[in-house]
């Protein structure tokens, strides 16, 4: 069954490029993006590894651990990372789960098999630190994944995780929020919102970004 957002994902214990991984301790108090590749050896993989190695200060800045995965083994992903290191000039600095069972995928629901009767689509999956889904995306796999993207959505999810905010259309960092509609007992609003807001509907109003010093 598809995994929805606000559930609790399912643990696994997988073999990866750094041993052998029991996915909800390895997760420990982190926030998680676990996303899925169609196999080792392709050319938007390759890319797309690199790419997400070299946003490691993005990601350790909002408390994010990585983690990729593919139905290829140990031996394979191990000779790849070769490839990814010298073509993409970083090196690999997260996990690649070496998913040649297809357990995982199976259980994350990674393989559409009118897509492909055996290679993982490309999932993504944003786990928050209590083992909650809070994003799904599945791109198909000729397409590489946008990780400035899923940089602003973690962005938005912990705005309104710490500051009762949601992000309009087309947010990004330093724009204006929403205040989420739940909130209207007056006092409230001054304690959490000291910069002000702008009432445009009752049910839309907007503030400076709250974790902004200005
Ligand atoms: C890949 O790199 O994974 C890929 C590229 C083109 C089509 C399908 C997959």
């Amino acid at each position: 069954m598809a995994i929805r957002l606000g559930d609790t994902v399912p643990n696994f214990t997988q073999q990866s490029t750094e041993g052998e991984i029991n996915f909800h301790d390895w997760a420990g108090d982190s926030w998680v993006i676990l996303f899925s590749h169609p196999a080792d050896f392709t050319p938007v993989c390759t890319t797309e590894l690199g790419t997400v190695a070299r946003l490691k200060s993005e990601f350790d800045r909002r408390n994010v651990k990585a983690i990729a995965l593919s139905v290829d083994n140990v031996d394979s992903h191990n000779r790849w990372v070769g490839d990814i290191e010298e073509t993409q000039g970083v090196n690999l600095n997260y996990p690649i789960l070496a998913d040649a069972d297809r357990s995982v995928s199976g259980l994350y629901d990674m393989i559409h098999p009118e897509a492909s009767a055996t290679a993982t689509v490309r999932s993504v999956f944003i786990i928050d630190p209590k083992k909650k889904l809070r994003l799904t995306l599945t791109y198909p796999a000729s397409t590489g994944r946008n990780f400035d993207e899923i940089l602003r959505v973690i962005d938005s999810l912990q705005l309104t995780e710490h500051h009762s905010v949601a992000t309009p259309a087309n947010w990004k960092n330093g724009d204006d929020c929403v205040i989420l509609p739940g909130i209207q007992d007056p006092e409230e609003l001054a304690a959490k919102f000291p910069k002000g807001f702008s009432v445009v509907r009752p049910y839309l109003r907007l503030t400076p970004q709250p974790n902004l010093e200005n």
